[in-house]
């Protein structure tokens, strides 16, 4: 579904030597696939998220969604990004900002309010519809990022440290939506992580970026069967062995 070969990426800076951020990056996700990128801040890690949504491009290399170049993909509709920082709306109650990617669906307006409503509630805001950006916690504006990624019904999702700023209940409560969601629809996910046991938790596979410049240095397969919880003794030593190493 997602194919990478020989990734390269560099950012000119002012007054000073041009940035090498991504080296010969390859990575395969199939479809249905959950993909974890783990590594130190500054390696890359949102820089790989954009260059797949195609917000920008690599200097060298090929990036291909479902076989196509992202140059000439056009069904952006069907990719979801959840970006490191929300981009809710400020001037958007949440349920507009959840609605709004349904805006260019062309979906009728009670439809689309039916669907943020819905998206909505099973993030656990109800509650707080009508309620500004500025109005909602930390955690709750990254729920409604949450909500608002999702509503599209997306193909492939690309979610950026999405649950960093959850409490423990919580965020083992959106794993669980998150991966029952992804089952249910086939969607095929990337998400950047710095917490080994969420990555544990959710993906068939791992990635470790090493910095200066971003390489992959190493690629774990995780094959426990599901549901995981952090509790069960396989999950807890996969957790254990791999902290080491990121
Ligand atoms: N548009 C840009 N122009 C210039 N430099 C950039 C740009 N975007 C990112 N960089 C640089 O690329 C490097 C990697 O940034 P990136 O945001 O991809 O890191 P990251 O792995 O997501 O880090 P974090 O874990 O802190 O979010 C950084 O040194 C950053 O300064
Ligand atoms: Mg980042």
């Amino acid at each position: 579904m997602i194919s990478l070969r020989g990734v390269n990426k560099t950012f000119a800076r002012r007054g000073g030597a041009p940035l090498q951020v991504l080296r010969d990056i390859d990575l395969d996700v199939r479809q249905g696939e959950v993909l974890a990128i783990l590594g130190a801040s500054g390696c890359g890690k949102s820089t790989l998220l954009n260059l797949i949504a195609g917000l920008a491009h690599p200097d060298s290399g090929s990036i291909r969604i479902a076989g196509q170049d992202t140059a000439a993909f056009t069904d952006w509709r069907s990719v979801g990004y959840l970006f490191q920082d929300d981009r809710l709306l400020p001037w958007r109650t949440t349920l507009e900002n959840v609605s709004f990617g349904l805006e260019a669906a062309r979906l009728p307006r009670a439809e689309r309010l039916a669907r943020a409503h819905r998206a909505l509630e099973s993030v656990g805001l109800k509650d707080f519809t009508e309620a500004y950006p500025h109005e909602l916690s930390g955690g709750m504006r990254a729920r409604a990022a949450l909500a608002r990624s999702l509503v599209n019904q997306p193909r492939i999702l690309l979610l950026d440290e999405p649950f960093s700023k959850l409490d423990p209940a919580m965020r083992a409560q959106m794993h669980a939506e998150l991966l029952a969601v992804q089952a249910e629809q086939g969607i095929t996910v990337v998400f950047v992580t710095h917490d080994v046991e969420e990555a544990v938790v959710l993906a068939d596979q791992l990635v470790i970026l090493q910095p200066r410049p971003g390489r992959v240095r190493e690629r774990v397969a995780l094959d426990l069967p599901r549901p995981r919880l952090p509790e069960q003794a396989e999950v807890a030593e996969r957790v254990r062995q791999l902290r080491v190493r990121v």
